[in-house]
């Protein structure tokens, strides 16, 4: 299992770019079960995820193809996807891939949408407290779907297509919210779905949708109406950029002090995260090639935070924001208000020197004056990049151990962070 080894201490200057956001590409790849046309999609990230999921989508028959590298791309350019899904073969999701991914799950929308029937097993993921699906299944049965649990598996079925509805959710979710909007697309009649989950993910695969024929609008706000439309053609295109990896780089700058241009990234994505490091004392702008972050030698401010769906700060980047809180000049509060027992980089974290209590969904964190390296262990995906945050500002060598989780989210970390004057290796093993 492959390293991360760094040695904290050096400042951030130059650019980072961008790449294409994870949690769009994953629902975007899944929307093309829903059409026997082509979807191609651009600017996707290199990511382990993605080629899971590209093996999952295979198992029902789906056709991808991945444009090579063409002459003057950069070593970051998103790759192209090509994906055909003529002849599904397969409507079932066996438990050992959706188990490795939670977002697999989301294939049974377009399958029951599409095929009538889909027998999808119960997800994995990430460890992060329950992750239930109960608001998913209630989306497909307020659509006209029935559903069965059959050991371990979920069976929807509508032998005579999906009808439209209306989808109320008690709690913002951003699966549930894509699988209703999945699901809608094809029925018969109009769809609501109220207290929609407004993330940009969610937009920008509405976009897509109705580039492929949809009927959607209101995609972003908390109401969106869909018209269901018979059958669903191909489309073109391009991933928005990823704002949890603008975030989690915006704040390593913040960390290490530096001045960095994250390129291609757009603010309007994640403002709440960029107002919050504004008051931490990084000095954030808007450029025409992405956001530029830099701190001189001022000492961080402490902060208050709690995570809230979009457009509030998003859970995907509190573990990161706590990591650069260790430094702070006094006493920061986060509290985590979207998962349980996502505090996991806690015990890692304090083995760098991080002053940490727990109680509860809060968390407290003492500034220290100096971290010290140490062997860590990475255990989630977000956990695991903010140790690499707190690594680079530790004195000394510090060894991150299963960064499997880390290739899962973020492509060519160490090439983009050494790149900039990080001391960061992988070590293949
Ligand atoms: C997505 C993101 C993930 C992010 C999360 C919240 C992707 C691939 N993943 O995950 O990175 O951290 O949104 O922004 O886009 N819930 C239920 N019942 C359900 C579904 C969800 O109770 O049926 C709860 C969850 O346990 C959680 C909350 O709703 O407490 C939000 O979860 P949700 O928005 O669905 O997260 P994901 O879509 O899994």
């Amino acid at each position: 299992m492959d390293r991360i080894r760094i040695v904290g201490g050096q400042p951030l200057h130059g650019t980072i770019p961008i790449s294409g956001a994870k949690n769009a590409t994953l629902p975007l790849m899944i929307a093309s079960l829903l059409t026997e046309e082509e979807l191609i999609l651009d600017n996707v990230p290199r990511l382990a995820d993605v080629a899971l999921l590209q093996r999952i989508l295979g198992n029902h028959g789906v056709d991808i193809m991945t444009n090579g590298k063409r002459p003057g791309d950069s070593a970051y350019q998103g790759q192209t996807l090509k994906i055909s899904a003529a002849h599904i073969i397969d409507t079932t999701a066996p438990y050992e891939l959706v188990s490795k991914m939670r977002a697999s799950f989301w294939v049974i929308a377009p399958l029951v949408a599409r095929m009538g029937e889909a027998r999808v097993s119960m997800p994995g993921g990430c460890a992060i407290g329950t992750r239930p699906v109960d608001l998913l299944i209630m989306a497909l049965e307020q659509l006209g779907a029935t559903i069965e649990i059959d050991g371990g598996y979920v069976v929807a079925k509508a032998k005579d297509g999906l009808r439209g509805g209306e989808v109320v959710f008690p709690k913002v979710t951003v699966g549930g919210t894509h699988t209703a909007l999945m699901a809608a697309a094809l029925a018969n009649g109009t769809s609501v779905i109220e207290n929609a989950a407004r993330e940009p993910e969610i937009r920008d695969v509405a976009d897509c949708l109705n580039k492929m024929g949809a009927r959607i609008s209101g995609a972003g706000t908390s109401r969106i109406i869909i018209e269901g439309v018979p059958r669903l053609k191909g489309a073109r295109h391009s991933v928005l950029p990823d704002r949890i990896e603008t975030g989690t780089y915006a704040m390593a700058v913040a960390m290490t002090g530096g001045d960095v241009t994250l390129q291609g990234a757009r603010p309007d994505l994640l403002q709440a995260a960029l107002d919050t490091l504004g008051e931490a004392g990084a000095k954030v702008s808007t450029t025409n090639a992405g956001i530029r972050i830099a701190r001189n030698g001022a000492g961080l401010m402490p902060v208050q935070v709690t995570t809230e769906p979009f457009p509030g700060f998003p859970t995907d980047l509190q573990a990161q924001l706590m990591a650069l809180m260790t430094r702070a000049r006094g006493t920061s509060r986060i509290t985590e208000t979207i998962f349980e027992n996502r505090f996991m980089h806690v015990q890692e974290l304090a083995r760098l020197g991080a002053r940490i209590a727990l109680d509860g969904q809060n968390a407290t964190i003492e500034g220290v004056d100096v971290l010290k390296g140490a062997p860590v262990m990475a255990t989630d995906l977000r956990a695991s990049v903010s140790l690499v945050i707190a690594a680079l500002a530790a004195e000394g060598e510090t060894m991150v151990n299963r960064v499997y989780h880390l290739d899962r989210g973020f492509e060519r970390l160490e090439d983009k962070l050494s790149a900039c004057g990080a001391d960061i290796t992988r070590i293949a093993g």
